[in-house]
């Protein structure tokens, strides 16, 4: 059955698609598409969230990054919802494995629109976490080009994002450079 989704799945880059499996492109498809990837240990798909993904785990990958409060399913569609209703802003993406249909990776991407330069826009990217399980094998990677893409189609002249001292090496690989300091105020 079709999936509700965030935004249309075109806004998720065919390249980050391609690299997700560079095997597929390696191998001569002889046989069904789905046998290509029977050694790997994982067959995963890229996709914007769908209001069903909080049936796939979608909680317990944000809760590798911090503390998760369980608001229940209604409340987490509510949000869903409630991110869906503000066209153009939220952009929330997954990972998927296909084998388990359980999510392995998630991020987000918010689109913030200026006064300042021109009427420009910011992209924010946000709340990036993968599978402790699933973790070096570029799922991190191909979250963070797939938003920075959907950022950069979306006219932002610049994404951002702010991470500890040690994620630094992991947004250098993604082509992030560390600029000025966050400053926070915990309610
Ligand atoms: N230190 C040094 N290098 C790193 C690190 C690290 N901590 N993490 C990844 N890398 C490198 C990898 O070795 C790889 O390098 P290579 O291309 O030379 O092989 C490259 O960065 C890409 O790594 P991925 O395999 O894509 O990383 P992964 O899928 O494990 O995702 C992530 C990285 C998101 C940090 C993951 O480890 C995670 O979920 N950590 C816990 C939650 C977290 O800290 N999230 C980020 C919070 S910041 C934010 O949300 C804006």
């Amino acid at each position: 059955s079709e999936l509700d989704l965030l935004f249309p799945s075109e806004y998720i880059s065919n390249e980050v698609r391609a690299q997700l499996h560079p095997d597929l492109h390696v191998r001569v498809p002889l046989r069904a598409p789905t046998d290509l990837f029977a050694e790997d240990d994982t067959i995963t798909q890229i996709r914007p969230l769908a209001s069903s993904d909080y049936r796939r785990g979608h909680l317990s990958i944000l809760s590798v990054l911090t503390v998760v409060t369980d608001p229940g399913e209604a409340a987490w569609v509510a949000q869903f919802n409630a991110m869906r209703s503000a066209p153009l802003t939220y952009y929330g993406i997954v990972i998927v494995d296909k084998a388990t249909d359980r999510i392995v990776a998630v991020g987000t991407v918010f689109i913030e629109r200026k006064f300042l330069r021109g009427l420009g826009s910011v992209g924010h990217i946000e709340d990036i976490a993968v599978d402790k399980n699933q973790q070096g094998k570029k799922l991190g990677l191909r979250v963070i080009q797939a938003l920075t893409t959907i950022s950069e189609n979306s006219g932002c002249y610049k994404t951002i994002l702010n991470c500890s001292d040690s994620n630094i090496p992991f947004y250098e690989k993604c082509g992030y450079v560390k600029k000025e300091n966050e400053m926070a105020k915990y309610a």
